[in-house]
């Protein structure tokens, strides 16, 4: 099916739905892409941002330059002066939000998880592949340069046939008790703790890499039960979710693997990362050194035998949007290696989804992805319950 490109309308018209953390990072990429490109056509126009908390959409909009702000989330999804809808809001509210912007014909870029269970990411995807649209699941680490060299590695055969994937992201900030019981505590706004919040991520990296799953065998344990409540702090509520979840996966292909995902592990800052190990070579990539890449190739000689690493410059998928200059020469001997950080994997994330509303080219990652994410996760929960392994179950889209 071909979708619906924004072509003829410039700049792209947008709407934000959720002024918390993350429209900081949207904000600042949706505002550089047309200078990180060099491309006019790369332009976005911040319409209205919204937020429950009035204060919250009114700073931001101060902050980033959004024209508008205010409280329902309908005045964006419904406004016919706004093409594209982003949110970013709790995990359960996604589900609403999408559905009205699909039927206002808005394009709409969702934040991970999908939703909060695999019943409403269905009806999502469903509603979001007939609206002929742009659909994208802002899971933000696929177009990292470094994971997209991994891609463009396993893809050219190097490390032939994928034996085993090794994942986790691991962090370790929700160890303080102190920190207050919102929503991502919550079963209901969240759908799962650690497993949807950052598990969701490297799900969808293994998918990336490796392929679809078949069958997960997890555990899922919480460390800290209680947690002040947020308005009154003197008082505790029980904490609803999955501290720290670790699964081994088996996919389709025939290779194995392992998953971590954990909030409260100490020592652990914000390591996303993954080992792929093929028949001829492996990968290993950690976000703690983000910036580099470790390549094994067995077919070294035995004296230089062992990983290699590799910095990212220019040369790498992505990165030649930032700050590697281009030297002239023509032997591929002049790279530098400036560095990039977090915020550049975002505005790469919202390039892609740029692309895609250029070229009516579906998404990637698309709404049919996040399905996938948040059916691997019920699946993980319902292993985890019955201490049995689980196939995971793959909706016919
Ligand atoms: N891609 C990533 O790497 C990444 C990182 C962090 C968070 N996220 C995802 O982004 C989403 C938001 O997370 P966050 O960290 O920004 O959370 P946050 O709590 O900082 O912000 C959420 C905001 O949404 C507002 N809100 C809640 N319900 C709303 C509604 N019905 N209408 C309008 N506003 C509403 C809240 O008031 C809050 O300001 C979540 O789905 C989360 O999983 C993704």
């Amino acid at each position: 099916m071909t979708l619906v490109a924004n072509k003829n309308k410039k700049p792209f018209r947008v709407g934000m739905v959720g002024a918390g953390f993350m429209a900081k990072l949207h904000s600042l990429s949706m505002n550089n892409i047309v200078g990180l490109t060099n491309d006019p056509d790369a332009k976005f126009d911040l319409i209205r941002i919204v937020d429950i908390h009035a204060a919250s959409a009114k700073k931001e909009a101060k902050r980033w330059g959004w024209k508008e702000s205010g409280t329902d989330w309908k005045t964006v999804t419904r406004d016919a002066s706004i093409d594209i809808v982003d949110i970013a809001t709790p995990n359960d509210s996604h589900c609403e939000i999408c559905l009205d912007a699909f039927a206002n014909g808005k394009h709409v870029i969702c934040e991970k998880p999908l939703s909060t269970d695999s019943k409403t990411a269905e009806l999502m995807a469903r509603k979001a592949v007939e609206s002929g649209k742009i659909h994208m699941v802002n899971f933000t680490y696929r177009a990292w340069p470094a994971i997209a060299q991994t891609k463009k590695i396993i893809e050219s055969g190097a490390i032939g046939q994928i034996r085993h994937f090794e994942g986790h992201f691991l962090q370790d900030h929700n160890n303080d008790p102190t920190i207050p019981l919102h929503w991502r505590f919550q079963k209901g706004p969240a759908g799962a703790g650690a497993l949807g919040d950052v598990g969701a991520h490297i799900i969808d990296l293994a998918r990336f890499l490796v392929g679809e799953f078949d069958s997960v065998s997890a555990t899922m344990q919480r460390f800290i039960d209680e947690r002040p409540l947020v308005e009154e702090r003197t008082k505790k509520g029980a904490v609803e979710v999955d501290d720290f979840t670790s699964a081994l996966i088996k996919f389709q292909n025939g290779a194995t693997g392992t998953i971590k995902a954990g909030w409260a592990l100490p020592g652990y800052k914000n390591d996303v990362f993954f080992a792929v190990i093929g028949e001829k070579g492996s990968i290993r990539f950690s976000w703690e050194r983000s910036n580099e890449l470790q390549y094994f190739d067995s077919s070294d000689p035995s004296d230089l035998s062992g990983y290699r690493t590799i910095l990212l410059g220019r040369v790498h998928p992505g990165a030649e949007l930032f700050w590697f200059p281009d030297l002239g020469g023509e032997s591929g001997m002049g790279v530098t290696a400036q560095g990039m950080g977090y915020g550049e994997a975002f505005a790469l994330s919202f390039n892609h989804f740029v692309d895609s509303l250029k070229s009516g080219k579906s998404a990637s990652p698309n709404f049919i992805d996040g399905l996938r994410c948040c059916e691997i996760i019920d699946a993980i929960k319902i292993s985890a319950e019955k201490e049995a392994w689980q196939k995971v179950h793959l909706a016919k889209i």
